[in-house]
């Protein structure tokens, strides 16, 4: 987000002071965030309270004659990379809806060449009415994006569709819109988290994984345009937004979940760390404490990377990670060779800030062609710099 530029336009909905935290978290990214009000959202909190969060002069009125705010709406418009309509409320929906322009709001959207995103809030009989629904439909023909209302509690007490989305997917959105789109058009598989294989009706086999490198891995190639499958173990991650979510247990379930979605994958990443054992003999009932030592028999699971190695086709583009905590490089390429896969991404699992349960990551990316180490990153910087190696190695397919 940093430095790009957002022009927010707030109508009057209750949902108002929603937009400020969202101006809020925008001015946390660094992003530029220029805001406009209509009268009637002034009426629920004032320009003063954006003015503060935004760092910048919010304008009201397109008649003013203020030499800041002359043809506000050509010089708002003019730099926006996005315009940002929350809370849209139905008035102002029938309005773009109509290309009309009777106020700064409206004339500055009809002004700008910057995509246009709405996010609409109001009490759900109105929402629901075919006026505001043939309304929607015409913004989407005139390829505004829409970003649906959540389901839940409403100002007016009521419960419904109409309450303001969520921030984050509304971020996700304008994310997407500022990233490239070259993985448009990609199917992609990715598996993330860990898996539990039970001992008994209480107990199982796990490990660290918190499925946070599996789940950036998603959301960064939903932004640039793919379709994205997560296949994921227990966490405690939301779900991305525009991911179709798979969750699994056990290792075994996620070799059936991956089995069903690899034909119809161009790219497959495995960042799941899917154990490699369990139980012999899950008990039926709780293990009791007998006093003496306790001895689990382990079988080995699938080894579900290699079968994707034997079976795969060769316009697929195969990724497996590696889990290591020493001999990195000559791990990860073993790996590579006995897995048959075009990339294994090494990280390692010792270190303070990589692996497991951590925000960041320094992986080793291995390929037939040779190895590169990348720098300490974030977990979302790390899979966009693994997404640019698959784009290459795609490339390299002919694809
Ligand atoms: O989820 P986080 O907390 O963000 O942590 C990220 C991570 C450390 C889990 C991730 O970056 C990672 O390293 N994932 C792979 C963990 C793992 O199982 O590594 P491995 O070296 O044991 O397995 C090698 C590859 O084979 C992996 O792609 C794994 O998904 C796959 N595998 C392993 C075992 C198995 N039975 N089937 C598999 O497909």
């Amino acid at each position: 987000m940093q430095g790009r530029k957002v022009l927010l336009g707030v109508t009057g909905s209750i949902a108002v002071f929603k937009a400020a935290g969202w101006v809020s978290a925008l001015a946390k990214e660094e992003a530029q965030v220029t805001v406009m009000m209509t009268e009637a959202a002034t009426r629920f909190v004032t320009p003063l309270t954006f003015g503060a969060l935004s760092g910048h002069q919010v304008s009201t009125d397109m008649f003013s004659t203020d030499a800041e705010e002359m043809m506000a709406h050509i010089s708002l418009s003019g730099d926006a990379e996005v315009v940002l309509i929350a809370p849209a409320t139905a008035q102002t929906i029938a309005q773009l809806a109509q290309g009309m322009a009777d106020n700064l709001l409206t004339a500055a959207v009809l002004a700008s060449a910057a995509p246009v995103v709405v996010c609409p809030a109001m009490n759900s009989k109105m929402l629901a009415h075919p006026a505001t629904q043939r309304n929607l439909a015409t913004l989407k023909e005139l390829g505004y994006r829409i970003v649906e209302p959540e389901n839940g509690p409403l100002a007016c007490g009521e419960v419904g569709s109409g309450r303001l989305a969520e921030w984050e997917t509304v971020r996700e959105t304008l994310l997407g819109l500022f990233a490239d789109q070259d993985l448009a058009g990609q199917h992609i598989l990715i598996t993330a988290g860990p898996t539990r294989e039970p001992l008994d009706p209480a107990r199982y086999l796990s490990n660290r994984s918190s499925g946070k490198m599996g789940y950036a891995l998603a959301r960064t190639a939903q932004r640039r345009g793919a379709e994205v499958v997560l296949i994921s173990g227990p966490t405690s991650l939301p779900a991305p937004p525009g991911v179709t979510m798979v969750p699994v247990q056990t290792a075994a379930e996620m070799a059936e979940a991956v089995q069903e979605h690899a034909p119809g994958a161009q790219i497959i990443i495995k960042a799941a760390a899917v154990a490699d054992f369990r139980a012999k003999e899950v008990a039926s009932f709780k293990i009791k404490k007998k006093g003496a030592d306790l001895r689990l028999d382990l079988v080995p699971n699938q080894d579900i990377l290699a079968s994707l190695g034997k079976e795969r086709r060769q316009d697929q583009v195969l990724v497996g990670f590696a889990a290591e905590s020493n001999n990195h490089e000559a791990e990860g390429r073993r790996k590579l060779e006995a897995k048959q896969v075009d990339l294994i991404v090494v990280n390692d699992i010792l270190g303070q800030q990589t692996g497991f349960d951590v925000d960041t990551n320094q992986v080793t990316l291995i390929t037939q062609e040779g190895a590169e180490q990348l720098a300490l990153l974030s977990k979302e910087e790390t899979a966009n710099k693994i997404w640019d190696k698959v784009i290459a190695l795609s490339k390299g397919k002919g694809k």
